[in-house]
């Protein structure tokens, strides 16, 4: 009798160590990968003004080729419109410029400075990118946002909610920015969830500013709404902005076309609707679609 609950004692513990173990292989597993972007830079710059220049770029997944030949340009404060089909290789466009990848043949310089040789704090400090599938910790709206400025004050979080068109919601949320969204920001719309996460891109006050199709869930005019807001923002980054609605790109001092890893035509609005080619067909059919 006296020996029956240090057995089922003993039982328990040998479980909670197994259990243990099971779960320390797995994260010890997960911290010893070494990430395939090494901090090797070593250039003394302290911040990045914002000129991008990519030089005949070339990037493939595993071999398959994506990326033909990219030639890109963009002088501080300048926005770069980037379209094209499904799969065309936007995404992996602009995450090469934020160096989630390494590109296989040519150069990315920011300012004149290959991007390997950038030091990845700064870089990272410098570049603000809100990813085309967007994360949020279950955490409350107030931290994902300051997540990308740990500094950033609460006027500051106040103030870039707004300017993403986010008030109004968040002041009907019972706890507004206190609210906690759940596991991947579950409890939220997928249009909210998207501007959290441009807010938290913004608080950074990044000189580069990629934006990969960052409004699609948001409806046309609260789109306008937003990119408005941003205008005086904006003015002073470099932004590439991928989106499949090209009224939010007329403005732009370039747009570029892919269509299967190649840029296949490249100028501003007007050039392109005068070229008459996939730009101008695409156009065409969203006025069309306006209208109807
Ligand atoms: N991590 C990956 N590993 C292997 N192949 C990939 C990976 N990511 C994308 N691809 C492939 O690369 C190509 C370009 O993908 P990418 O995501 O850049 O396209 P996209 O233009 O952004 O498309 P969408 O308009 O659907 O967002 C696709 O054919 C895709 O299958
Ligand atoms: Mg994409």
């Amino acid at each position: 009798m006296i020996l029956v609950w240090p057995m089922i004692a003993i039982g328990w513990v040998i479980n909670i160590i197994e259990r243990g173990s099971a779960s320390m292989g797995r994260i010890n597993k997960l911290l010893d990968v070494s990430p395939e972007i090494k901090d090797t830079g070593k250039a003394k710059i302290k911040t990045i003004r914002g000129l991008i220049d990519m030089k005949s770029v070339f990037f493939s997944y595993n071999g398959k080729p994506i990326l033909k030949n990219i030639d890109l340009y963009a002088e501080p404060g300048k926005k770069i419109g980037i379209v094209g089909g499904i799969g065309s290789g936007k995404s992996t466009l602009v995450a090469l410029i934020a160096r989630l990848y390494e590109v296989e043949k040519g150069e990315i310089l920011f300012d004149g400075v290959p991007i390997r040789e950038i030091p990845l704090k700064i870089l990272r400090r410098s570049v603000g990118f809100v990813p085309q599938d967007v994360f949020l910790f279950s955490d409350t709206i107030r931290e994902n946002i300051r997540f990308g400025n740990p500094n950033a004050t609460d006027d500051e979080i106040v103030e870039v909610v707004r300017l993403c068109g986010l008030s109004d919601e968040i002041e009907g949320f019972p706890k507004g920015l206190d609210t906690v969204v759940g596991e991947r920001g579950l409890s939220l719309s997928g249009g909210q969830r998207q501007r959290i996460t441009l807010a938290r891109a913004i608080i950074k006050n990044p000189s580069i500013l990629i934006l990969d199709d960052a409004l699609s869930s948001v409806d046309t005019e609260k789109e306008a709404e937003i990119i408005d807001n941003l205008r005086d923002f904006l003015k002073e980054r470099t932004t590439s902005i991928v989106s499949h609605r090209l009224k939010s790109l007329i403005d732009s001092d370039e747009v570029i076309v892919l269509q299967d890893g190649e840029i296949t035509e490249r100028g501003t609005h007007q050039e392109l609707v005068e070229m008459n080619g996939f730009y101008a067909n695409l156009f065409r059919l969203q006025q069309l679609e306006e209208v109807l």
